[in-house]
């Protein structure tokens, strides 16, 4: 790995630029999940461990280089004070900071507004990344998860001053070079979701370099009608059976095996609580629709799992925001977590949905590591270069 650690950089008296992701979901003005605040913790103090003083950086939401009263980073305060059990002081402008109006003392933890208000942002322009950098001595990103966006505070910056990577970014990449770099094998994939159409690279880039593949959710449905397996009203993008039998004869060639479900859980609405019945894959009544796997199914995943060294996971297999279509994921989930309790797995999860379907499950926990980040745990999956991670690099 190319990039930096904070054990390799000096710090004392030197006020370093923290990148992080406290982009988080709020609700009437208050947190309502502080999960990505919490994990920055460790960087911070260890950055005022070391005699460096901390100028935290983030955005929250897509305010598009315009100053939006309602996407200020003030809402984080409260929750970000807490979690470090410390006063954090907010500063509302880089004039006020270039100025130096804002003392920071040894202690102190500075809080800078949302910094996609300014246009050169997420232009990466010049410019606006040297003025930037003029405003400390060290830049330390910690934002995995906004590290798939080339953007001044993301990029530009890490290439005009010595730079390493927070304590959150070293451990997502080292949980994900586990997983898919140079994993312990046999590796299983899980991918579940909805759509094929929104996961093509990421099926491409998995059928090359694990040795199971198991696809779950909505876009199982169109593995199978790309088999000639009637889904009757299942979710089901027609559009793509043809490239869903690419991957899967791409696959074939290359020695990965593709699981989609033997039976699965029919229903005639979404909702709650539906009525419904397990029947094989191939008998999806006409009038029916496909919301979750079956049990055998989940027995079948659950073998592999119980035969492997390391599972990668994104996306549920069922409807698993509404009962009892989450059974499978739920099983599933816990399949992993205690094989991962029992020292005999690497599980590694991550992306949008994955994380509320294995906090769900009581599972999360125990998995080895589950990643904050949405779209860079996707574009990661999918074998892209992350530019955030990428300037690290030098
Ligand atoms: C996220 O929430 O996934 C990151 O903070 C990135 O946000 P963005 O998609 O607005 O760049």
């Amino acid at each position: 790995m190319g990039w930096k650690t904070l054990d390799e950089m000096d710090l004392a008296g030197k006020r370093v630029l923290c990148r992080v992701d406290i982009n988080v979901p709020v609700d009437k003005g208050k947190v309502t999940d502080d999960t990505r605040i919490r994990r920055i913790v460790p960087t911070v103090l260890d950055i005022l461990a070391r005699g460096g003083k901390p100028v935290l950086i983030a955005h929250f939401d897509r305010p598009k280089g315009k100053v939006v009263p309602e996407m200020s980073l003030r809402v984080t305060l409260p929750a970000l004070r807490a979690a470090l059990g410390r006063s954090v002081t907010f500063v509302e402008t880089l004039e006020a900071l270039e100025a130096g109006t804002e003392e920071q003392g040894e202690a102190d933890v500075l809080l800078l507004e949302n910094i996609r208000f300014h246009p050169g942002e997420e232009k990466n322009d010049p410019d606006f990344c040297a003025r930037l950098a003029g405003l400390g001595d060290i830049y330390c990103n910690d934002a995995f998860s906004a590290a798939h966006r080339a953007h001044a505070s993301t990029e530009g910056v890490a290439r005009l001053l010595p730079s390493c990577a927070g304590r959150l970014m070293q451990a997502e990449l080292e949980a994900l070079e586990a997983a898919l770099g140079t994993p312990k094998r046999p590796v299983v994939a899980v991918v579940g979701g909805a759509k094929v159409s929104t996961k093509l690279d990421l099926l491409g880039n998995l059928v090359e370099k694990v040795d199971h593949l198991v696809i779950g959710g909505g876009m199982a449905n169109t593995f199978l009608a790309a088999r000639g397996i009637d889904v009757g009203k299942s979710l089901c993008e027609h559009e793509m059976t043809e490239t869903a039998e690419q991957i899967r004869l791409k696959a074939l060639d290359l020695g990965c095996n593709i699981v989609l479900p033997s039976d699965v859980v029919v229903a005639r609405e979404f909702k709650a609580g539906a009525e419904n019945e397990t029947v094989p894959a191939t008998e999806c009544p006409d009038d029916a629709m496909i919301l979750d796997a079956g049990p055998e199914a989940v027995k079948r995943i659950e073998d592999l799992f119980a035969g492997a060294a390391t599972v990668i996971w994104n996306g549920p297999l069922g409807a698993f925001e509404i009962e009892p279509f989450d059974t499978a994921t739920n099983a599933a989930a816990r399949a992993a977590a205690l094989l991962t309790k029992a020292g005999k797995l690497i599980s590694v999860a991550g992306g949008g949905d994955t994380v509320a379907a294995l906090n769900k499950a009581g599972a999360a926990e125990a998995f080895t590591y589950v990643s904050t980040a949405g779209g860079a745990f996707l574009e990661w999956m999918e074998g892209k270069t992350l530019p955030g991670v990428a300037a690290l690099e030098g």
